[in-house]
């Protein structure tokens, strides 16, 4: 991410003296997004943010001291000025981060900001709802390149989410994205108080995540040796392409947003999209291969054999390393479009299907996927999430997988999913592929960056989620088959996934598409000084 301010020494050089820029001719905005329940904006002097403002943190608090960083270093991007970071506070001028609100019950998640002349108060009921209002008071100070000083009207913000699940999700295994990029990704999210990331780590296209136990998922599974140009499966650019994450740049990831109070939900994507798997290790398959790593998109036949011992040990020698590695609740585990074509043809899957009594092929994967839930619980204590075929293929078995509990992707059909979910007693998230959650979408009519379908801000923002009190949140959700620069996510992800943000966060009585509008164009401050490569003509030109 490139950050482009100058600093506050350089411009009192630079502009000393202009009066323009005497101190406190800037005025904070609070036209929030995701817009906050309640903003109330009180007579009296202002405050001002300077070079001499203080941030607090209570004594002893150390996620709160790492909160008081990030905010030092928010405020050091937006206005050049590096604020000193203390335990006690002056009598004035300083910003005191505490999460004890109304008494700090945890489960409450409020969203305080309170300013008055003498200083700014952050407020919540824990790290994770303290570093929420950090992003709402750092969202209300506007671009101050040059070390100007910003005047506050004192305020009240009391805000709190209205999902708990606020995710975005990125696909890494049909293009890589190093490091650093996922970081920037991060801190997309954390802007716009997204606080789930899902990471799709493997696929057709490449395995992307080291496994000590496997090292052939990354040795052969994580090069394949070309990729189709665009969407026309009869190109392909013969070029080997590659690359994944080692367990140390995962662990460091997963502090990177662990401070920044994101959860990462790890997908092992089976038992379709595993032809990386297979390529690394045949004897996983229904016909013992050769099997190839795919150079094009779409679904492959040949997935995980389901009449195979071995398939559910090397399913739980991955599920002992990503439990170990992520601090997650949840591991995913796919179940997306998986045919039955490989297992129909096999004679150990059919043998396997007659010995469990299974009416039907597809009823092997509800199977599986017990075996799979059964051992990340009672080995690791993890519980599991599954795209919604888990429930609404044909012959999906409901009755044994409500007894693992999971959580639903609603993303195909996604609201009779999730209607299915809710009667089932099934917590879901909303992500519709064609409600514009699915964020690498071509912006319609606009261009070809992105995959196949379109979608535009407004139609993200204009499909809401359903009104069922098992639906536990929403997901921005972003497939890179036709992504493949980092600028390009930036590009697609933005601004829709901050419309996302806003029905993850907001009360559905004041959302309203123009005030929307209003605010994101003043949020392009925040994203130009980042210097995000964003679909900017989103918020100028809007497509219907
Ligand atoms: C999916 O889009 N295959 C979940």
């Amino acid at each position: 991410m490139k950050k482009i301010f100058v600093s506050a020494a350089l411009a009192s050089l630079l502009f000393g003296a202009f009066p323009s820029l005497s101190a406190a001719d800037i005025k904070a905005n609070y036209n929030i997004i995701p817009k906050p329940r309640e903003v109330v904006i009180k007579n009296g002097a202002s405050f001002t943010l300077n070079a001499k403002t203080v941030i607090t943190y209570p004594k002893g608090n150390e996620a709160l001291k790492r909160n008081a960083e990030l905010l030092a270093g928010y405020i050091k991007d937006l206005t050049g000025f590096e604020l000193k970071i203390t335990t006690k506070a002056p009598k004035k001028n300083f910003i005191m981060l505490h999460a004890d609100a109304n008494g700090g019950d945890p489960t409450q998640n409020l969203t305080i900001v309170g300013i008055q002349q003498a200083f700014v108060d952050i407020n919540g009921n824990s790290p994770e709802s303290n570093f929420n209002a950090i992003q709402t008071f750092r969202k209300s100070i506007p671009d101050v390149t040059g070390g100007k000083e910003v005047e506050f009207a004192p305020v009240t913000i009391t805000d709190a989410p209205r999902f708990t699940y606020r995710g975005a999700h990125l696909d890494v295994s049909r293009h890589f994205y190093p490091t650093d990029s996922i970081k920037t990704f991060i801190d997309m999210l954390a802007l716009h108080n997204i606080n789930k990331f899902h990471w799709h780590l493997t696929d057709d296209q490449g395995w992307r995540l080291e496994l000590k136990k496997y090292p052939r998922l990354t040795e052969v599974g994580s090069v394949r040796n070309g990729t189709c140009i665009g969407h026309d499966f009869s190109t392909n650019d013969g070029k080997p392409y590659g690359g994944f994450y080692t367990q140390d740049e995962v662990k460091d990831i997963i502090k990177y947003a662990a401070d920044r109070h994101i959860d990462i939900i790890p997908e092992i994507d089976l038992p379709g999209h595993m032809l990386a798997a297979l390529k690394a290790y045949p004897e996983l398959g229904c016909t013992g291969g050769p099997y190839e790593i795919w150079t094009r998109w779409g679904v492959a036949d040949d997935v995980l054999c389901a009449g195979n011992d071995k398939t559910l040990e090397f399913i739980d020698g991955v599920l002992d390393e990503v439990a170990e590695l992520f601090p997650s609740e949840y591991i995913h585990v796919g179940g997306d479009e998986c045919p039955t074509y490989a297992w129909e043809k096999s004679e150990s899957c059919t043998a396997m299907k007659d010995k469990l009594g299974l009416e039907s092929h597809r009823a092997l994967q509800a199977w599986f996927n017990k075996q799979i839930a059964d051992y990340a619980r009672e080995k690791h204590g993890k519980k599991i999430m599954g795209w919604n075929e888990l429930i609404t293929d044909k012959g999906a078995d409901m009755e044994l997988t409500k007894t693992m509990d999971p959580v639903i992707m609603c993303w195909v059909g996604a609201e009779q999913a999730a209607k299915l979910s809710q009667e089932n007693g099934l917590k879901h998230i909303y992500t519709p592929h064609n409600g514009g959650y699915y964020i690498n979408r071509c912006y319609r009519g606009i261009d070809k960056v992105g995959a196949v379908g379109d979608g535009s801000l407004s139609l993200t923002y204009n499909t809401n989620p359903p009104d069922n009190d098992l639906c536990i949140g929403v997901q921005g959700t972003f497939w890179s088959e036709q992504v493949d620069r980092d600028r390009d996510l930036e590009y697609q992800a933005l601004p829709r996934l901050i419309a996302i943000a806003e029905h993850a966060w907001t009360p559905a009585s004041l959302m309203n598409y123009d005030d929307f509008m209003k605010r994101a164009k003043a949020d392009t401050e925040i994203l130009d000084l980042a210097g995000y490569n964003y679909g900017r003509h989103q918020l100028t030109t809007p497509q219907k």
